[in-house]
């Protein structure tokens, strides 16, 4: 999600737009504006693109100098008018735009429904507006009533407040960015700097626990205890376009760094202990499933991949499809089967296509996917989020880890309500999970495999291999070197090496081998086929695998975790091989050529 606000002498509904326009590419699912004018707070907000927020504010909305506004990426409750951003209180005196998650807004709302107060959403949002109105009747003022309901959130957060009747923006921060944005007559705020690049380059940073109100006059920023404090104003060189990338060169990059955070929306709130907890599937909700079949395409191909090895260790019937074969494919369907649809957008064409047909053979179908309102999600039985945040750049990265992060979950309630059992191990696979931010945090930091991917310029060929769920990443290692560095690249199983592959095995055909610390002597094995061809061996496995990193001539280490999870960290460390290689052959890796984000056509 993105927030924004402006203050200036002029207008701000058309700058704030423009802001809101410049932050889609943190979510485009809904939005929407507040703007203080002479009748109070006015809010136009509504499911869908900025382009339509536009076509509501144009039908009627009166300008005023103070403003809020939202952009809003669905991970609590779908995109609805109601639960677009800006929230109020009771009586509308009070909007609140928010970023981040609210932990503990389930207590919050039911203290504040006690009380009294109703809600009209299901956002954790809309417990700030209610907690803020509360102070202000008990008479504090403005700042001291807005101070003393976010000092109540838990979590993580950005929040920025217009009232009614008071000139002045308040914001603060905890755990989500938030920068203020120097003008001469105008000041604004936002999630991120390229919201207000058109109006100033000048900047702020506030940090964790910060304050700031704005008003006409300036800005004003006191830390966590009240005591006011002076933040540097720095002055940034960005294009709009460089601004959206952050730091960072590419989107793929940025991508591949967000996968922590990703990873911990991704878990959010759904593992308890020894058990999972997935909003819609209570314990039961597979009792009746005989058999599993999992469609998709892509890098979603091999994250399905990866969810069949998860579910057949545990001893329920799974199979993965490509989805564009599936139509064609005399798989045995009936209503006890459930056909889950790996799909990011959820608007690939042969991704629907199959699961319209597994539907049309009375399976259950259930959506695992990344958009909230996207086709997959409104058509199948059920949808599972995989809540990952937008992915700009057209090779997957983050989407699959949470894709795989997802499919583990989902596995462990489908295994407890098939075969009345947890998974064997879940208490250490939960662990391992709920441990996986940090473990993937570790791997893009790591630079090794920058170092790695230069010496391996002008080769001819890339093969990667692994074995059981390592196997799906040799795949999707391959697919991602291919795609964004236009050279030679093939996955194989490790033990297929010798059916064929090994014909193409040459000292210019470098081999990535994947471990798991599960099949360690037979990789081994492999490893020695391959270097006596003379072909150079990278091998990507945990840093406890000794004996790999002896047998292979390079070694690319990940943490040491649960053996079903330790393939996601060597997929990271295989995008960032991917990307360093296409980066230094000059490729356009956020677009690579012939290839597109979301492939509508079957
Ligand atoms: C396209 C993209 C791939 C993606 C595939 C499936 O081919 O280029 O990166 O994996 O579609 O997309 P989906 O949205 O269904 O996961």
């Amino acid at each position: 999600c993105g927030i924004s606000a402006r203050i200036g002498e002029e207008g701000s509904l058309g700058p704030l737009l423009t802001s809101i326009k410049n932050l889609e590419y943190r979510g485009y699912d809904s939005a929407g504006v507040a703007i203080r004018n002479g009748d109070g707070v006015e809010i136009k907000k509504c499911g869908g693109e900025v382009a339509q927020l536009e076509s509501a504010v144009s039908a009627g909305m009166t300008d005023g100098s103070i403003g809020i506004g939202h952009t809003r990426w669905s991970t609590h409750g779908p995109p609805t008018d109601e639960n677009a951003h800006p929230h109020t209180d009771c009586h509308g005196r009070v909007a609140v735009v928010h970023n981040g998650i609210i932990e503990n807004h389930a207590a919050l709302r039911e203290g504040l429904r006690g009380r009294g107060h109703e809600f009209t959403s299901d956002t954790d949002t809309e417990v700030i507006p209610h907690l803020i109105e509360e102070r202000l009747e008990d008479g504090h003022d403005p700042e001291t009533a807005f101070r003393s309901a976010v000092d109540q959130l838990e979590g993580s957060y950005a929040v920025a407040m217009v009232l009614g009747d008071e000139p002045a923006i308040y914001a603060a921060r905890s755990g989500s960015p938030l920068v203020v944005g120097v003008g001469d007559s105008e000041h604004f705020l936002a999630s991120d700097v390229p919201a207000f690049l058109e109006f100033t380059d000048r900047v702020v940073y506030l940090e964790d626990d910060d304050v700031v109100v704005l008003t006409t006059d300036g800005y004003r920023v006191t830390d966590g205890a009240g005591d006011p404090v002076v933040r540097p104003v720095e002055t940034v060189d960005w294009t709009p376009e460089d601004a959206k990338k952050g730091s960072y060169d590419h989107f793929m990059l940025k991508e591949i760094h967000e996968q922590p955070m990703a990873l911990r929306q991704t878990l959010h709130g759904r593992i308890d202990g020894d058990d999972v907890v997935l909003e819609d599937f209570p314990p039961g909700s597979f009792e009746g499933i005989s058999r599993v079949q999992l469609v998709a395409c892509g890098t979603s191909y091999h994250a399905g991949a990866y969810g069949e090895w998860l579910l057949s260790n545990d001893g329920i019937d799974a199979n993965t499809f490509i989805a564009s074969e599936y139509a064609a494919y005399p798989a045995p369907v009936d209503e006890e089967t459930l056909v889950i649809g790996v799909t990011q957008s959820g608007e690939t064409a042969d991704t629907l296509e199959a699961l319209q047909s597994a539907r049309d053979r009375g399976a259950r179908t259930l959506a695992l996917t990344n958009v909230i309102g996207s086709t997959a999600a409104r058509t199948c039985d059920d949808a599972l989020f995989i809540r990952a945040g937008p992915e700009i750049g057209v090779a997957a990265t983050k989407t699959f880890s949470s894709q795989v992060a997802t499919l583990t979950l989902l596995a462990e309630r489908l295994v407890r309500d098939v075969t009345g059992e947890p998974t064997a191990d879940h208490e250490a696979r939960l662990d391992a999970l709920a441990d996986l931010p940090e473990h993937v945090e570790a791997v893009t930091t790591d630079t090794r495999a920058e170092a790695i991917a230069q010496q391996r310029l002008g080769d001819d060929g890339h093969f990667f291999v692994g074995r059981g769920n390592a196997f799906s990443v040799a795949l999707e290692g391959a697919l991602k070197f291919k795609e964004i560095t236009y050279e030679h690249a093939e996955g194989f199983a490790a033990g297929e090496l010798k059916h064929g592959p090994l014909a193409l095995v040459t000292s210019d055909t470098p081999v990535f081998a994947i471990g798991t610390g599960q099949h360690g002597n037979r990789l081994e094995s492999n490893i020695n086929e391959v270097r006596a061809r003379g072909a150079p061996v990278v091998a990507v496995a945990p840093r406890t695998a000794t004996d790999l990193m002896d047998a292979a001539d390079e070694f690319l280490p990940v943490p040491a975790t649960h053996p079903d999870l330790v393939a996601v960290l060597a997929n990271v460390q295989l995008q960032l091989i991917a990307y360093h290689a296409a980066d230094a052959m000059d490729r356009s890796i956020d677009k690579p050529r012939n290839l597109a984000k979301s492939v509508t056509v079957e």
